[in-house]
This record gives C-alpha cells, sequence and structure tokens, in this order.
C-alpha cells in the first residue's frame, strides 16, 4: 500500500515516453503543431477502404480504425442518422497540396487555424476522418455540429472509440477552431478518458497546449 501511494503521487512520467504517444504506428500517437509524425512523411501500411458511404472513392482508414467506422456508420444509421465519409487518409504530399490550398485562400495565419502544416495532420495516421450528413448539408462547416448528424456524433462517437478532435473553446489547446465533423480514432477506453477528462486529447493525455508551432 505504502509503495502503490508512492508511486501515484509521484510526478508522471513524461506523456512522450509512455503508451504509444510519440509513436506513429499506435493508435495512441499524439500529432498536433509541437508534435509532428516523425518521420514527418510516415505512411501507415494497413490502409484499407471501409465499407461506408462515402463522397469520394478510395477513401482510406487504417484498418483498426476502418472497422470501427463501419460500427460507428452503422450505430448512426439504426438511430435514423445517416453519415458520409468526407475525408480519410491524408499521405504528406496530399496534405501539402491541402495546406498550400488554404494559404492561398486565407493567408499562413488564417489556414493555420483551419489546416495542419505537411506532417502535423492526424489525417496523415490513417486514424482521422471527417464526417458529413448523407444529404451534405453544412459539409465541413461550423453549422455541421447543429446538425442531427453533428449531434449524433458528438454524443455517440467515443462509444466506438472516436472522439470530436477540436471541439468548441479548445483553440488554445489544440491549435484549431472547432471541426464538429473530424473525429480521431483512439479507441473505445482512450475515447471514454477524453471525454471524462473534458474532452480535449492534448490535456487528456497530460501534453502541453500547442496553440502554434
Ligand atoms: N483540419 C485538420 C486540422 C487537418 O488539417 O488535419
Ligand atoms: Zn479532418
Amino acid at each position: 500500500a505504502a509503495s502503490s501511494a508512492a508511486a501515484s503521487s509521484a510526478a508522471p512520467s513524461a506523456p512522450a515516453a509512455r503508451d504509444g504517444h510519440r509513436n506513429p504506428s499506435s493508435v495512441r500517437v499524439l500529432v498536433n503543431k509541437r508534435n509532428p509524425l516523425q518521420p514527418a512523411d510516415w505512411a501507415p501500411a494497413d490502409l484499407t477502404v471501409p465499407d461506408i458511404r462515402s463522397t469520394r472513392d478510395g477513401l482510406t482508414l487504417r484498418a483498426e480504425a476502418a472497422t470501427a467506422a463501419e460500427a460507428l456508420f452503422a450505430a448512426a444509421a439504426a438511430d435514423g442518422v445517416d453519415l458520409s465519409l468526407v475525408s480519410a487518409y491524408r499521405s504528406y504530399s496530399y496534405q501539402q497540396g491541402t495546406y498550400a490550398g488554404w494559404v492561398q485562400q486565407h493567408g499562413r495565419a488564417g489556414a493555420d487555424r483551419i489546416s495542419a502544416r505537411p506532417g502535423h495532420s492526424e489525417h496523415q495516421t490513417g486514424l482521422a476522418m471527417d464526417v458529413g450528413a448523407a444529404d451534405a448539408a453544412c459539409t465541413l462547416e461550423q453549422c455541421f455540429g447543429d446538425t442531427p448528424e453533428g449531434a449524433w456524433v458528438a454524443r455517440h462517437a467515443a462509444a466506438h472509440g472516436w472522439i470530436v478532435r477540436y471541439p468548441a473553446g479548445a483553440e488554445d489547446v489544440t491549435g484549431y477552431s472547432p471541426e464538429p465533423w473530424h473525429l480521431r480514432y483512439v479507441g473505445t477506453p482512450a475515447a471514454a478518458d477524453v471525454v471524462r477528462s473534458g474532452g480535449v486529447l492534448e490535456t487528456a493525455w497530460g501534453f502541453a497546449p500547442a496553440p502554434g508551432y
């Protein structure tokens, strides 16, 4: 008892050394503006096309995330909520183009609030997906959070191992304006932990805020 009390009161070890948070092939990898993929051009080896409604052919996720996406979409459909996959795995080079497009449109500071620089996007892990309503209302827009589909996702994603990664009110920690459509797969126990601790991944896992690069 004495030793476990001592252990639990000791300072936690650095999050980087625990739980695979710095391992790109772990479902618990932490990726943000201060924690890029290492190596920067890392790519998953087990990408697969999930069997779910998608806005484009050929969107892929890592195998475990693809299965969890199928379960999430099936549970939504059982509740009368029809989701569609909008974006999933994006390679380093694909993200270069995506980010550059946003810079052209909004400038660098504006782009950095909504788009990750290459090597810093969760989409490159194969564990993140953007979802929309099947009727395409509010796709990739703030108002998605107010649709029945957005509300369903916010309430039920964690039961299937997904979290809403960029919640409202957390831009000073996550570095991004709210994205009610961007889901990150972490597994069911970890997703429950994140919800219990307030909904922000960095906080749940003991990482410092990452508002900028
Ligand atoms: N929109 C998110 C932050 C990304 O680009 O990964
Ligand atoms: Zn996204």
